[in-house]
């Protein structure tokens, strides 16, 4: 090959290059905000009464202005998706890194939104050196107090609401048998509730499960757990549903559910929200998704103590559902580009 022809390849070669280098620069910028239709989210919620929020991806909380954007101006709550977890803040023993979380809160105090803690203690997401670890009733016992108090003095009144204790129960409604339990006892969900009020007194405890949003074996196991614990004087204020949901729709009895837990003096609201479609999904099936996100928030509606309405993401770009369920996805609000599907149309109508 001559001299030439080898200079002129190599040129070729970093065109190429410096195009494939600029498309992903781009792409982890991530689409552009486009404008939305209609009256903001949070706007149509404040006049209804009702907090709307949104799971926070820190990826794209970091690297993407459009998705920044669009989560200011539409959402008056935040819930961290994964970087207030305990295997998130305390991934090695005896160290806390607050980097990741404590942008989120700031990003949030600094545009009005209110931040959900989410989640004090969780039997997934552990530190791994917490679920692998050696522990006996008092040592475990000992760890949870110290991070649901160090959690707490680090956010203070930042953070006013905490999934205190996320997904205690089993599919049967009865307390989880999973390193908590067998370690600490049923009495874990009151220890960690009466420690999170000694650190942080003004907060709202949450108790926040998934699966137990329709009238089910699983909620009634909620509903005689949150009862007793209320008859013993336990601190409680509100109980979170997660509503991960589907084209089967908002669960039989979901506002029933809402009101009974409400009747025991709680606030109650939707923390996850989602409604999983088949991909690619046709316009059909975005439209009876719309349907479902309507009814969802028609019910929080209809029950005055449920105070909140968020949902577990709001772009199909950032959604936990293709990596967990094959198949499945588009389960937001905005698409991929962060354009509105008829979900969001939906969603702003039921909050009219
Ligand atoms: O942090 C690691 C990263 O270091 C690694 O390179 C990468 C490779 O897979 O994994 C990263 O961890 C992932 C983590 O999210 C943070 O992105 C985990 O694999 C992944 O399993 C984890 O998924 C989260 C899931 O909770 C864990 O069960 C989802 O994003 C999050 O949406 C989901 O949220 C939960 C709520 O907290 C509680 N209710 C149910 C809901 C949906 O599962």
């Amino acid at each position: 090959m001559g001299r030439r022809l080898r200079r002129g390849a190599l040129a070729a070669v970093l065109v190429v290059l410096a195009a494939a280098v600029v498309v992903a620069l781009v792409e982890r910028r991530g689409p552009e905000a486009k404008p939305l239709p209609g009256t903001p989210l949070r706007e149509l919620a404040s006049q209804a009464g009702l907090r709307i929020g949104t799971a926070v991806d820190d990826t794209a909380l970091q690297r993407e202005p459009g998705y920044r954007e669009v989560l200011a101006q539409q959402f008056s709550s935040v819930t961290a998706e994964n970087v207030m977890k305990w295997g998130a803040l305390a991934a090695e023993r005896g160290r806390y890194d607050f980097t990741a979380a404590d942008r989120l809160v700031d990003f949030a105090l600094g545009r009005g939104m209110r931040v959900r803690g989410h989640a004090l203690v969780w039997w997934n997401q552990l530190p791994t050196w917490v679920r692998d670890g050696e522990w006996t009733r008092r040592t475990l016992r000992q760890e949870v107090r110290q991070h649901v108090r160090t959690t707490l003095e680090h956010f203070g009144e930042r953070v006013p609401v905490w999934d205190a204790v996320n997904e205690p129960l089993d599919d049967r409604g009865r307390l989880r048998d999973d390193l908590l339990g067998r370690v600490l006892g049923d009495g874990w969900v009151e220890d960690v509730l009466r420690t999170a009020r000694t650190y942080a007194p003004e907060a709202q405890l949450v108790l926040n499960e998934t699966a137990a949003d329709g009238l089910n074996a699983k909620s009634d196991g909620m509903y005689r757990l949150v009862r007793g614990l209320l008859a013993r004087g336990v601190p409680l204020d509100g109980v979170g549903f997660q509503l991960h949901t589907n084209l089967d729709g908002v669960p039989a009895g979901f506002r029933r559910n809402l009101e009974r837990f409400a009747a025991l003096g709680l606030d109650v609201e939707v923390t996850e929200a989602d409604v999983a479609l088949r991909t690619p999904a046709s316009e059909r099936a975005e439209r009876a998704q719309a349907r479902v996100y309507a009814q969802a928030v028609r019910d929080c509606r209809a029950v005055p103590r449920c105070r909140g309405f968020t949902v577990w993401g709001f772009t199909d770009r950032h959604s936990w559902i293709p990596g967990t369920q094959p198949g499945f996805g588009e389960a937001t609000l905005l698409d991929a580009e962060l354009r509105a599907k008829p979900a969001f149309r939906a969603v702003q109508r039921a909050l009219r």
